[in-house]
C-alpha cells in the first residue's frame, strides 16, 4: 500500500513538473517578438517598417506630350459638361512624380498604370497604378482603389502591395488637389502615403 502511495506522489510530482514546463513554454511563445515569428511559407522576413512618402503627381492630358491618354470609352458615352473624363473612359498613364508641386521640381519617380472613370452620377475614378521611386532603386508600391474625387481634399486611396524595398506593402494614400484645370483635366495632386512593409 505504501509503495502505491509513493507512486501516486511520484505521479503527482511528475504531473506538476510537466505543467510548469508547459507554463514556461507558453510564456516563451507568448513573449516571443511578433516580427521574429513572422514566417511565410518558411521564408523569414525582417522587422516590419513604417514609411511615409510625400510627393506630387503630374497628370497631364493636354499638349503634344501627354502623360495620360484616353484609350477607350463606351459607345453610348455622352461627355458631361466640364468633365474631361466621361463615365467609362479608360486612360493609360505614365505620370511624373516630383518632390515639390512645380513640374521643374526634382523628379522622384513615375506612376504607371490605368485609371477608369467609374462614376455614373458624378466624377469618380478607379486606379490601378504602380508608383516607382528612384531613391528606392525603382521599388514601388501599388494602388488599386477608388479615387473618390468628389470627396475633395483628404480623400483616401488603398495601397495593396509593393515591390523591392516595399515588399508586402499595405497602407493608404491621402490626396489633396494642388491644381486642376477643369477644361482639359490637367492636374497636380499631392500624395501623402503611409506604408507598412518589410
Ligand atoms: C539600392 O541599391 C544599392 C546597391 O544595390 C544598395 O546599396 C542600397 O541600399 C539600395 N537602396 C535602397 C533604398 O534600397
Ligand atoms: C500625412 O499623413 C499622415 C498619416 O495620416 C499624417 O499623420 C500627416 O500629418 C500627414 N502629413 C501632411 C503634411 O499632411
Amino acid at each position: 500500500k505504501k509503495e502505491k502511495q509513493d507512486s501516486v506522489v511520484e505521479n503527482e510530482e511528475s504531473t506538476m513538473r510537466t505543467l510548469s514546463l508547459l507554463a514556461v513554454l507558453l510564456l516563451v511563445v507568448a513573449s516571443h517578438p511578433r516580427n521574429a515569428a513572422n514566417a511565410h511559407g518558411g521564408h523569414r522576413f525582417g522587422k516590419e517598417k513604417l514609411t511615409n512618402l510625400r510627393f506630387y503627381l503630374h497628370d497631364t492630358l493636354s499638349g503634344s506630350d501627354p502623360t495620360a491618354v484616353p484609350v477607350a470609352h463606351g459607345a453610348s458615352t455622352t461627355p458631361r459638361p466640364g468633365d474631361p473624363t466621361p463615365f467609362s473612359s479608360v486612360y493609360v498613364v505614365d505620370d511624373v512624380l516630383t518632390e515639390g508641386p512645380e513640374r521643374t521640381s526634382r523628379v522622384v519617380g513615375s506612376a504607371q498604370g490605368l485609371y477608369a472613370s467609374t462614376g455614373r452620377h458624378g466624377l469618380g475614378l478607379v486606379l490601378g497604378i504602380d508608383f516607382a521611386f528612384n531613391d528606392y532603386n525603382g521599388s514601388s508600391f501599388v494602388v488599386f482603389s477608388r479615387n473618390p474625387v468628389a470627396d475633395g481634399d483628404g480623400r483616401e486611396l488603398a495601397v495593396v502591395g509593393g515591390r523591392g524595398a516595399f515588399r508586402l506593402a499595405r497602407g493608404f494614400a491621402l490626396l489633396r488637389t494642388h491644381y486642376l484645370n477643369t477644361g482639359n483635366g490637367d492636374a497636380i495632386i499631392e500624395y501623402n502615403v503611409t506604408l507598412m512593409h518589410y
